[in-house]
């Protein structure tokens, strides 16, 4: 046994708590740790960080980790904590990189990396040039849905696959209706904090697309401010500054066309929160965050347009469920890689370069929306 000491950075936050403490750090601990390929079992011993203190408490508290504290230069100067991992605000990410990089540590950290590409490629930059193992969040790519999709596609399914319609979204309450508070933080509703649909959403967009499909292009997207008015934690209403619903359409080398509506202002009525329709010659499916549905040529039916009957076919029939087999917490499966990486150089291609892609390609999204024209991507 072998442990491997990783200081937590804003997991006070949604994310953090959630998806790296509980889902992945603690779930790792609990497992007895990471099998590197030596048989040696690699354990994670956190240590949490944030500005403050109670919360921090309450948080390792809650969840039986020992060690916490405020003092995040005092912890960075300690040599028995290898690695550091940020999920506090994007706005606040790149000067907690670079203090964690001056400092000797390999980074892991939320994307997006910053809310710029010069930022978000400066610090990959740092990173490298100081031989530091670095990685970015890009959770979607362990979904079983993805998987499932992966696997059919490896299988040749699809045949040549040709366009692609992702769809994601849901309503997000505006909090004026007391008895349906606002179910997300409302940073991400201010451009000046660092939120906005297409910084989300679309550095996710590009590591799926490139890594499914084929590396983007171009991008055309059209974004806007739904809804101008919400009402924040305190109860106090606050105008919307950052685009809440974008509508783009990206082109890939491969050839494939891929169609991407994000929004937070839309009602679902769709298999899943992110639901992307795959469309091949041989074969098409239907892929969410959790399941995957195919349907072949074979049972594709040939529909006759009459608006004056309803339609005899039922087009929910003729689609298999396929099962990616055993899957793990998408970004447990991305931790552990990223631990097997510091631990004995393995492989992990999702770092900060790769990560501040995903920015350029938000930040290419909103010129084009400027521009009401398309952008060739970088
Ligand atoms: N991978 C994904 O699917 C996914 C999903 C949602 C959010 N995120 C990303 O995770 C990050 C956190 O999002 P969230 O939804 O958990 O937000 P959140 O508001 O719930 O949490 C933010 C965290 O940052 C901390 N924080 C804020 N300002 C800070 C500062 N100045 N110094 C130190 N800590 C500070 C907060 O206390 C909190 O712990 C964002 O960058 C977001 O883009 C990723």
């Amino acid at each position: 046994m072998k442990t491997i000491g990783i200081i937590m950075n804003g997991v006070t936050g949604r994310m953090g708590t959630n998806q790296h403490l509980v889902r992945s750090i603690l779930a790792i601990r609990e497992q007895g740790g990471v099998e590197l390929s030596d048989g040696t079992m690699l354990m994670p011993d956190p240590i949490l960080t944030g500005r403050n203190e109670a919360k921090l408490k309450a948080l390792a508290e809650e969840h039986g980790v020992e060690k916490y504290t405020t003092d995040i230069d005092g912890v960075l100067a300690d040599d028995q904590y290898e690695i550091f991992f940020d999920a506090s605000g994007t706005p606040y990410r790149v000067p907690f990189l670079e203090k964690a990089i001056a400092a000797g540590k390999h980074v892991y950290c939320e994307k997006p990396i910053a809310t710029s590409y010069a930022d978000s490629i400066k610090v990959a930059e740092l990173a490298e040039a100081a031989g530091l193992k670095n990685g970015t969040v890009q959770d979607k790519l362990w979904l079983p849905g993805i998987l499932a999709f992966q696997k059919l596609k490896e299988e040749g399914f699809f045949g040549e696959i040709l366009s692609v319609r992702g769809e994601f979204g849901y309503w997000v309450f505006t909090g004026h209706d007391t008895a349906q508070p606002a179910q997300r933080p409302s940073w991400n509703y201010r451009s000046e904090d660092g939120g906005g649909i297409i910084i989300d959403m679309h550095c996710h967009w590009r590591y799926v697309i490139d890594n499914l499909f084929g590396e983007i292009t171009d991008v055309f997207t059209h974004a806007t401010t739904h809804l101008p008015e919400r009402i924040d934690e305190e109860g106090k209403p606050y105008k919307c500054t950052a685009d809440d619903a974008a509508y783009a359409l990206f082109k890939t080398k491969t050839g494939v066309i891929c169609q991407f509506n994000s929004s937070w202002d839309t009602r679902v009525r769709r298999d899943d929160l992110l639901t992307m329709q795959v469309d091949g010659t041989k074969g098409s499916a239907i892929v969410g965050l959790r399941k995957c549905w195919a349907q072949s040529a074979e049972k594709t039916p040939r529909p006759v347009w009459n608006p004056d009957v309803d339609n005899p076919i039922d087009f929910y029939a003729g689609w298999d469920v396929i099962d990616p087999g055993e899957c793990e917490n998408a970004f447990k499966a991305q931790w552990e890689l990223y631990l097997k990486h510091v631990a004995e150089d393995a492989e992990f291609r999702w770092t900060l370069r790769e990560g501040a892609k995903g920015v350029r390609l938000a930040e290419q999204s909103l010129e084009s929306h400027a521009t009401g024209a398309w952008v060739s991507v970088g």
